[in-house]
């Protein structure tokens, strides 16, 4: 069992799929793809996938808990990204098949990592879709609202954050402290307040987002695929847009604002961990066009890093420009970019905003919505899920069966999850897929013949590593110690794992003398993942154990690759 749960797929076996039709491919049906993307395209899809409910609303939850300081969150995740986009290039390079990291995790690391990372895409792509819609739905009742069309407020948001909100307007009001009142409470116990209900239940649920969910999978389901001019001017709308911010905003920043620049320290900073890498989620994605590139070994790596440094520079400026705009303690609200403007009389602004972001949103969404599907068609060719999720329509050409069920599996919780849930819970989904995929790298084999060209530049760690370790201990001596704490220990348990593999990956690095950038990478990653709380860390472990069961009692059995490795043994 232990060998047979390692089985690999060999390159070649991918190679020959890809050839025969039967393809880990997202668009194929046998056919060869056209080979047209280069770096450029590549580049601007980069950024269709990375710009959206992250820049236009997570931003604004992180920069309520961070302040001003959120604009070095916003570089230390993109230089985490950066170590893991390296990760997936080499990838992308040696594997140069469509995919993703699940195709290369079954060729590296055999069966049961690659299933772990496919459930785990199911975070980053449906998940994450879950938040987009939900951001979607803030722009777009925002923009309504222009049109003096207002939805009752109870339509508009999920159940648990008007109870939330309505619980907090008590506790504030009880209390004498009415200037606390933020407009996201006020919004809240409205809609809790004017909700109607039916046997005691209030009937609150965000009908935007469902409905948007629903609309982008119908529009999936009949087969559109964005060309590449739509794509271009996609992006263009969306640099666009957040130039015009920052542009715009810098004659409206009070420096008084940036004062003090980490009002909470930077634990607070840290709280917008996720919001923040959230909003880099998708650079990812263009690793499944590889079948589509001209020099997919070339351009892939450039593509990715491109496309972080353009949405970096743009993200740090933007979260400049918001907290100088107005106090960060204004910002917990879902459509930041629009509300500051607002905020400062620029209303006809404001609505613009709205438009462009309700755009760019469903971009991002249609994105996602349809690499979830061509994601379980693969596994599904691969016998680890059931063959239902491979049927091809016959008329559309495209993942029926899988593509409904993303709709479900997105419209449904989006209906009732509040967005920092939802973001919380994809953002550790793929902090984890990262870490795979770094950690994936170092098992590489060094000198592998018929090597693609792109490779992360080698950097001995033997002593780097050593000393950074030794350096993270003088500095962080402080939060090590209180791993020992007998109170709370449940809360210290990520950062004690996080303890552990350092040490562990120190003595591997010096004694093997690994490559820095893998190691870095999922340092890194790792590390971003402990500062998101146990309470996530749970509910991903519990989520691991509900993929660890399907595997077991499902896929294990059913995988085409088993079943043909027994065959030949018999
Ligand atoms: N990075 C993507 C977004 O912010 C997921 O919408």
């Amino acid at each position: 069992m232990s060998k047979s749960i390692f089985r690999k797929k060999s390159l070649d076996r991918i190679l020959a799929d890809v050839q025969s039709g039967f393809s880990d491919s997202e668009h194929t049906g046998g056919t060869h793809l056209k080979k047209e993307l280069r770096t450029k395209d590549l580049t601007l899809m980069g950024i269709a996938a990375v710009v959206g409910a992250g820049i236009f609303s997570t931003i604004g939850e992180a920069s309520f808990h961070g302040g001003p300081g959120v604009a070095i969150l916003f570089v230390l995740t993109a230089i985490t990204c950066g170590f893991s986009a390296m990760c997936y290039a080499e990838f992308a390079s040696r594997i140069p098949v469509a995919g993703s990291a699940y195709t290369y995790a079954y060729a590296s690391f055999g069966e049961l990592i690659a299933w772990i990372i496919g459930w785990d895409l199911l975070m980053e792509y449906a998940i994450g879709n879950i938040a987009v819609a939900i951001s979607w739905s803030g722009y777009f009742v925002n923009l309504l609202e222009g049109f003096n069309i207002h939805m009752p407020e109870y339509l508009t948001m999920d159940y648990f954050s008007a109870f939330k909100a309505h619980e907090k307007l008590a506790e504030l009001t009880a209390g004498g402290k009415v200037a606390e009142l933020t407009d996201q409470i006020k919004t809240g116990a409205l809609a809790w307040a004017s909700a109607p209900s039916i046997g005691g239940i209030k009937l609150i649920a965000n009908i935007p987002a469902l409905i948007i969910v629903v609309l982008i999978t119908y529009l999936v389901y009949i087969g559109i695929r964005e060309t590449k001019k739509v794509t271009n001017a996609m992006v263009l709308l969306k640099i666009g847009v957040v130039l015009a911010v920052i542009v715009l905003g810098f004659f409206y920043i009070t420096p008084e604002n940036w004062h003090p620049f980490m009002p909470n320290g930077f634990k607070g900073v840290m709280k917008g961990v996720s919001g923040v890498f959230f909003a880099y989620i998708g650079f990812d994605a263009i690793s499944t066009t590889a079948e589509e590139c001209k020099d997919p070994q070339r351009d892939l790596p450039k593509g990715m890093i491109y496309s972080l440094i353009i949405c970096t520079i743009l993200y740090v400026l933007i979260a400049l420009v918001l907290t100088g705009m107005v106090s960060y303690k204004d910002l917990q609200v879902g459509d930041p970019l629009a509300f500051v403007f607002a905020k400062v009389g620029l209303n006809k602004i404001s609505y613009v905003i709205s438009v462009s972001a309700v755009i760019a949103t469903a971009s991002v969404l249609l994105i996602f919505q349809m690499g979830q599907p061509r994601i379980w068609m693969s596994m599904s060719r691969d016998g680890l899920l059931p063959k239902a999720f491979s049927r091809i329509h016959p008329v559309y050409q495209t993942p029926s069966f899988a593509t409904i069920i993303t709709g479900i599996v997105v419209a449904v919780p989006a209906l009732f999850m509040n967005l920092t849930e939802v973001t919380d819970l994809t953002s550790i989904g793929t902090l984890f897929a990262f870490v795979l995929v770094c950690g994936g790298v170092l098992l590489l084999p060094k000198n592998e013949a018929g090597a693609g060209k792109f490779r992360i530049p080698y950097i001995n760690a033997k002593w780097i590593v050593p000393v950074l370790f030794i350096a993270g201990i003088v500095f962080f001596w402080k939060p090590m110690l209180a791993v020992f704490r007998v109170e709370n220990r449940h809360e210290q348990f990520p950062f004690a794992l996080f303890i552990i593999l350092s040490a562990t990956l120190t003595v591997l690095a010096f004694v093997k003398n690994l490559s820095l950038i893998p190691v870095l990478g999922l340092l890194s990653c790792f590390y971003l993942m402990t500062e998101l709380g146990y309470t996530n860390w749970l509910r991903f472990l519990v989520w691991l154990i509900i993929g660890l069961v399907i595997y077991f009692s499902y896929s294990y059995k059913n995988s085409r690759l088993g079943k043909e490795l027994n065959q030949a043994a018999l």
